[in-house]
């Protein structure tokens, strides 16, 4: 099993700690495996609808894929119902070190949510 420093570990400690923010359809697993081979500590996974991520397999296949290679990494999503967010922060728990709530994304898949 690889092991790593956790998140919290890597920001508790003295050194600069690098982080590849999430970003839409860019950052998925080929471009983390990239950015881990220059020093990423920390990568972020795209934003992920909660909502379709928890409704349909096929939607978390192409959303979401991760090695073991792939730590430490947090897991975005976007959501307006706590419970679609809750939900699908169980479902990658095994995979991730953490998740992020996209509160401030302007783009209109996001802003529809009612
Ligand atoms: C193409 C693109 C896609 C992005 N997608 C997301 C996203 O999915 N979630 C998010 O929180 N921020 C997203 N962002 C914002 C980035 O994560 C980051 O906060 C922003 O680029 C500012 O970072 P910088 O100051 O290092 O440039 C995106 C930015 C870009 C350029």
């Amino acid at each position: 099993m690889t092991t790593y420093k956790r998140p919290l570990e890597l920001l508790e400690g003295d050194s600069l700690v690098k982080i590849c923010a999430p970003m839409v359809r860019y950052s998925k697993l080929p471009f983390r495996t990239l950015v881990r081979k220059y020093d990423c500590d920390i990568a972020f996974t795209p934003m992920i609808v909660s909502e379709s991520f928890n409704q349909s397999i096929k939607a978390r296949h192409s959303d979401f894929t991760t090695n073991s290679g792939d730590r430490p990494l947090i897991v975005q999503f976007a959501a307006s119902q706590a419970k679609d967010f809750a939900d699908a922060a169980e479902i990658v728990v095994p995979y991730a070190d953490g998740v992020d709530l996209n509160c401030g994304c302007p783009q209109k898949c996001v802003t529809i949510f009612n």
